[in-house]
């Protein structure tokens, strides 16, 4: 089993960026317990703050047969990133997204998703737990 998890912008900031909503604890802390939740997966793991890369990232994936499904964190290219749900739907790894913080509980500028009809689904506003809760899905199929 072999999962991409993707981090887009300003996910790198995890621990310095806003930490009463997305808490303390920074990208690269939180992807090393996830693949220590899961020692049988094989997490890989890529972030960028750039849309074209991360439909890039995604484009490999897809190519890559070996890739068994993706979690991804779009971050605010969720809300406005008709470039990235283009990719999705050309996709046929399945892709879950993921949120740190309960998106809809917050500014009505995030209530939009534009991803969400091209992925598998969305798992949202439980902290590392979304993360971890999208891999045992991928773990059980
Ligand atoms: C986020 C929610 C987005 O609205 C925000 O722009 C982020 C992080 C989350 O994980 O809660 O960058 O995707």
């Amino acid at each position: 089993m072999r999962i991409l998890i993707l981090n887009g912008p300003n996910l790198n900031w995890l621990g310095k960026r806003e930490p009463e909503i997305y808490g303390n604890q920074g990208l690269d802390d939180m992807m090393n317990d996830l693949r220590q939740q899961f020692p049988e997966v094989e997490i890989q793991t890529l972030q960028s703050n750039v849309e074209g890369e991360l439909i890039n990232f995604l484009q490999q994936a897809e190519e890559d047969n070996t890739i068994n499904g993706v979690v991804f964190n779009a971050g605010a290219y969720t809300h406005t990133s008709i470039a990235l749900a283009d990719t999705l739907k050309a996709m046929d790894t399945p892709v879950i997204l993921v949120h740190l913080s309960n998106v809809y509980a917050r500014e009505v500028e995030r209530h939009t998703d534009l991803l969400l009809a091209n992925a598998k689904g969305c798992i949202l506003g439980l902290g590392k737990e979304s993360y971890s809760i999208a891999i045992q899905y991928f773990v059980g199929l």
